[in-house]
């Protein structure tokens, strides 16, 4: 069970007894806060050793290539898991051991202590937590609590039976402790899962778990991740001044030229793409209605073939040959010869459909 209640007075009260190293570890001291509720965590399973737990879905954020993993005593990693979540708008799953951690400070110190001796003779404590597949995942986040300098059990586990669908992944470890450092757990992730990929790790302890939204930014930032570097965000870039338009099985890009007339017109596609019938004029352009008008910059323009025009601010043209008129430049399509154009767009009339790239 979590313990939000003590979350404030953890991060204030704990100290370290001793400074420790990663072959002698520390052994932090708890306050003797009281335990909120007692007595509702699920402490009755035993160590259901033989049994895979059915695999659990991670609550879905609308970021699908992030997942970040925890366990958490205390609630400190926790705050740093949903800290990431928050940021990256991901997937988040707690890890959560099959026996409830214990309440008792002292008795936690010493399960901890067998845990992981037991990992050290390849035997895995029992957790409640599996997933299907983590396919989907390009970066996996991994949180846990330093332990007697080591990563938590709960976690170790769940490494050790997800190290082949976490091969190839990009994994990014992020830990809590009172003082002790990360780099005996990393070791440990790295001997538990050898094929996947490590990057940078973050780790605070009690000084620094007061900061854990800024500690948190600049990691993100740091590794390259953000919320904006989500390729199935399917926010159109209205930067952008490329748009491509489709006729038939061509599809030809376009490079907008920067007025007011063009950013209306990407403020259109940005609700969505749009299609436009066009008809055949005069032997040298395409021109159909785009169904509102747009902010006019009217000059005098002799065209080119692949010129593509606003006409009176609510007609797209698109020229394949040359015409002289007082009306407004929205750009030009990439690489376009009278061929081309009239190849795709045939001789008549034509549907395109106008999109941001
Ligand atoms: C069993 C156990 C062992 C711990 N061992 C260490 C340790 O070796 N070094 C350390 O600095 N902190 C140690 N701590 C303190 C925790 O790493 C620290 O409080 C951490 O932030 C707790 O994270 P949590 O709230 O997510 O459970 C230990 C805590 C527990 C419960």
């Amino acid at each position: 069970m979590k313990k939000y209640f003590l979350l404030l007075a953890l991060l204030v009260g704990m100290t370290v007894s001793a400074c420790g190293t990663d072959d002698e570890t520390p052994i932090p001291q708890e306050p003797s806060t009281e335990q909120p509720g007692g007595g509702d965590d699920d402490n009755g399973g035993g160590n259901d050793d033989d049994e895979t737990p059915d695999p659990v879905k991670p609550t879905p954020g609308t970021n699908g290539r992030y997942l970040v993993l925890f366990t958490s005593r205390t609630g400190n990693t926790e705050r740093m898991a949903e800290a990431i979540r928050t940021t990256l708008d991901c997937d988040l799953l707690e890890v959560e051991p099959a026996v409830a951690f214990d309440d008792d400070y002292q008795g936690m110190l010493e399960r901890a202590r067998e845990e992981l001796a037991g990992i050290r003779n390849g035997n895995y404590p029992a957790i409640k937590t599996s997933v299907e597949s983590l396919d989907d995942y390009d970066v996996v986040f991994v949180g846990y609590p330093i332990w007697h300098g080591s990563m938590a059990t709960p976690m170790q586990t769940f490494l050790h039976e997800h190290a082949a669908k976490l091969a190839g992944k990009r994994i990014a470890l992020f830990a809590s402790s009172g003082s002790s450092p990360i780099s005996t757990s990393v070791s440990e992730a790295r001997a538990l899962c050898p094929d996947a990929d490590f990057t940078e790790t973050l780790h605070l302890t009690s000084s620094t778990l007061s900061q854990i939204q800024s500690h948190i930014a600049s990691w993100l930032e740091r590794l390259g991740l953000g919320k904006e570097d989500d390729d199935n965000n399917n926010e159109p870039d209205m930067n952008t001044n490329r748009i491509s338009i489709k006729a038939g099985s061509t599809t030809f890009t376009a490079t907008l030229v920067d007025n007011s007339s063009t950013r209306a017109l990407k403020e259109l596609l940005a609700e969505g793409d749009l299609t436009i019938s066009m008809s055949d004029y005069g032997n040298m352009e395409k021109v159909g209605p785009i169904g509102r008008s747009l902010p006019r910059n009217d000059e005098n323009i002799t065209t080119q073939a692949g010129d593509l025009i606003l006409y009176q601010g609510n007609s797209f043209v698109i020229y394949y040959a040359p015409n002289t008129w007082s009306f407004t430049r929205l750009g030009h399509i990439d690489g376009a010869t009278r061929e081309n154009l009239l190849a795709a767009l045939g001789s008549g009339s034509v549907t395109v459909t106008l999109s941001l790239e």
